[in-house]
């Protein structure tokens, strides 16, 4: 097995380039000068033509470029994999297997701490399961009731999280075999540890672990983040859904209900698994919603839940290293009329000793944004004994401030906003960019400066400036304060859209901007998800891509559309931009699409095969930047 020692700091690709913003570099990139490739009066830097706008059977991609199915849903992942047979699927079969759903995506170059871009760890999540679509027989309606034991388990090791090593042979990635790093977390065997001042609190302790800090499993793994030390996070985000059982048959039931746990679950795990019965094992939930940490380049490496990032539906956990060391985590928590969250670390990363930064997230100061009509934003403190968050409101403790984090929100005033998802920080400017997905509930005397639409089914996204931000500047993103504005509002030009004029020209426009990420430009790409409105609305969820600074400042182009019924996850750029990995989510998830009649067979088009979520690695054919 490969040595996996570094004493070396591993940079964040958002630091090298913020370094090389800062030098200058990103605007004089060639290329520049060729945008306005369909009509003069384009503006854009991005000189991609875009595929046809339209929902289709299968993926599209901007001319010039390739898009390679690089793994898909029952691919082999451990060395000891079996082969797939979805007709004769096992759970110990799938716990060795390429997981289910798959959402974010990291490239890790190999070696650690190097910018290789042709060689690497993709760390990819796998956040849920559609067990109509896995199995045949099945409906939406009837599968609760109809799954069995095995299925069920089938399912569970379908969640989690994938490792593989992947490496470039000319445009092409392959999957290496036998690699020491490849690795499966999942939801049915692996062991998780909690850490941070909620580890082994009362409220987390059960029956199976009654030391409240250990942990079977992780659940819908959304989007997250890498660190700069070369871990990942991945956020757990709606675990409420696989618990049933009356909440108010509990102690825990405020808490429950906040966290939406209603009774009966989508899912049937608990007919088969006591601690998904919340009657049974009322702490169980409290063990869901956290940030993870684990090292991909260690394969024995014990995943972490760091509890002092707080506990609600994380989407996304970014970070940004502050001049002083210290890392900044930005967390959405994707919810109609909830929050958004940044966590500040206490300590500074140790830059000589990657393995000394292990528990830095474990200590800091997490808060919540509050939007003021006046631009500015006020990030509030969660911390125990400050202002409301005492025993006369239930909060024992910081554990408790963190378990309950949504309801300390609530107390200290943040802002309810319309479905906070990917949160990302732009390395050419120190712009935070917040994607906002979409929220049909918001009534008109509930809209405020930062979420100013009612029915708000298109979403938006928020730009946030920190003081000192700018371009090659990063900005003080511990401060109290910051200014925000809104880059767009989406959806078409009738429901009052806000791009740039020209997008007009392109009729690329989107709904519910779910995760983003930026290329060595500063320019931002947006992964859009609008779940069943996508038919309805007659725009296609994928990539798209715009500047964020210059006269091409919100001018939206369509990039790659995922096929029917499919959301899309995931965006990761390799260092030198010449790779897009991207994750194609749920193709043919709809209500009457099953494994016997499914909407589309994507990506393999057999007639005994149902579709399966898979990675794709989109590449240009003139081997230069994506999208350039
Ligand atoms: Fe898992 Fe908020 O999307
Ligand atoms: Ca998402
Ligand atoms: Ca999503």
């Amino acid at each position: 097995m490969r040595r996996l020692d570094s004493t070396e700091i591993v940079l964040s690709r958002r630091q090298i380039l913020a370094a090389s913003a800062a030098a200058g570099a990103v605007a004089a990139l060639p290329g520049q000068a060729s945008a306005a490739k369909e009509g003069a009066s384009d503006p854009s830097s991005l000189a991609f033509r875009q595929p046809e706008h339209t929902i289709a059977d299968t993926h599209r991609v901007a001319a010039g470029h390739q898009a390679q199915v690089l793994i898909r849903w029952g691919d082999g992942v451990a060395v000891d994999a079996p082969a797939f047979d979805v007709f004769a699927q096992s759970a110990a079969a799938q716990d060795r297997q390429f997981g289910y759903n798959n959402d974010f995506v990291a490239f890790m170059p190999l070696p650690v701490g190097s910018l290789a871009s042709e060689h690497g760890l993709l760390c990819v999540n796998h956040e849920y399961t559609n067990a109509e679509l896995m199995f045949p027989g099945l409906t939406l309606k009837d599968k609760t009731e109809k799954l069995c034991r095995e299925q069920v388990d089938v399912e569970i090791a379908a969640h989690g999280h994938s490792v593989i090593e992947v490496r470039k042979n000319g445009q092409s990635w392959q999957v290496v075999a036998a690699s020491p790093f490849a690795r499966r977390l999942s939801a049915l065997t692996t062991e998780f540890q909690m850490s941070g001042p909620a580890a082994g609190h009362d409220r987390l302790k059960t029956k199976a672990d009654p030391s409240g800090r250990t942990v079977i499993g992780t659940l819908n793994n959304c989007a997250g983040g890498v660190t700069p030390w070369g871990t990942v996070l991945i956020a757990e985000e709606n675990f409420d859904t696989y618990f049933s059982g009356d909440p108010k048959k509990t102690p825990e039931s405020v808490n429950h209900i906040r966290l939406g746990i209603k009774g009966k679950s989508r899912y049937a795990w608990s007919r088969f698994h006591d601690r998904f019965d919340i009657e049974k094992e009322p702490n169980e939930p409290n063990r869901f919603g956290w940030v993870v940490e684990f090292d991909p380049y260690d394969p024995t490496s014990v995943p972490v839940k760091r509890t002092a990032l707080g506990r609600f539906k994380h989407e996304a956990a970014t970070c940004v290293t502050l001049a002083d060391g210290r890392v900044v985590v930005y967390s959405g928590d994707d919810e109609m009329f909830e929050y958004l969250y940044r966590f500040v670390s206490r300590d500074p990363i140790d830059r000589k000793n990657r393995r000394a930064n292990v528990g830095l997230l474990d200590h800091g100061t997490l808060s919540v944004a509050r939007f003021d009509k006046d631009g500015t934003m006020t990030w509030l403190p969660l911390v125990w004994g400050q202002g409301k968050l005492t025993a006369a409101n239930g909060f024992a403790s910081q554990a408790d401030v963190l378990i309950d984090a949504r309801r300390a929100a609530d107390l200290v005033g943040a802002t309810p906003m319309d479905r906070p998802e990917d949160v990302e920080t732009n390395p050419a400017n120190g712009r935070v960019y917040v994607m906002l997905t979409n929220n049909s509930q918001r009534k008109p005397e509930q809209v405020n400066g930062a979420n100013p639409r009612a029915d708000n089914r298109h979403g938006h996204v928020l730009e946030l400036t920190p003081p000192g931000a700018g371009k090659g500047r990063i900005g003080r993103h511990d401060a109290e304060r910051f200014r925000w504005e809104i880059l767009f509002l989406a959806g078409q030009r009738a429901d009052g859209a806000t791009y740039h004029p020209a997008t007009d020209k392109y009729g690329a426009w989107l709904s519910a901007p779910d995760n983003c990420t930026f290329d060595n430009r500063g320019r931002l790409w947006i992964s859009t998800d609008q779940g069943s409105n996508q038919r309805k609305n007659a725009i296609p969820d994928g990539m798209y891509a715009c500047d964020v600074d210059g006269p091409g400042r919100s001018l939206v182009k369509f990039f790659y559309g995922v096929p029917r019924d499919a959301e899309m996850c995931g965006p990761a750029f390799t260092p030198d931009n010449r790779t897009l990995f991207v994750a194609v989510q749920h193709p043919g998830e709809d209500k009457d699409s099953t494994f016997d009649r499914p909407s589309t067979r994507w990506p393999d088009f057999r007639p005994d095969l149902p579709p399966r979520p898979a990675i794709v690695a989109i590449t240009k054919d003139d081997g230069g930047p994506v999208g350039s």
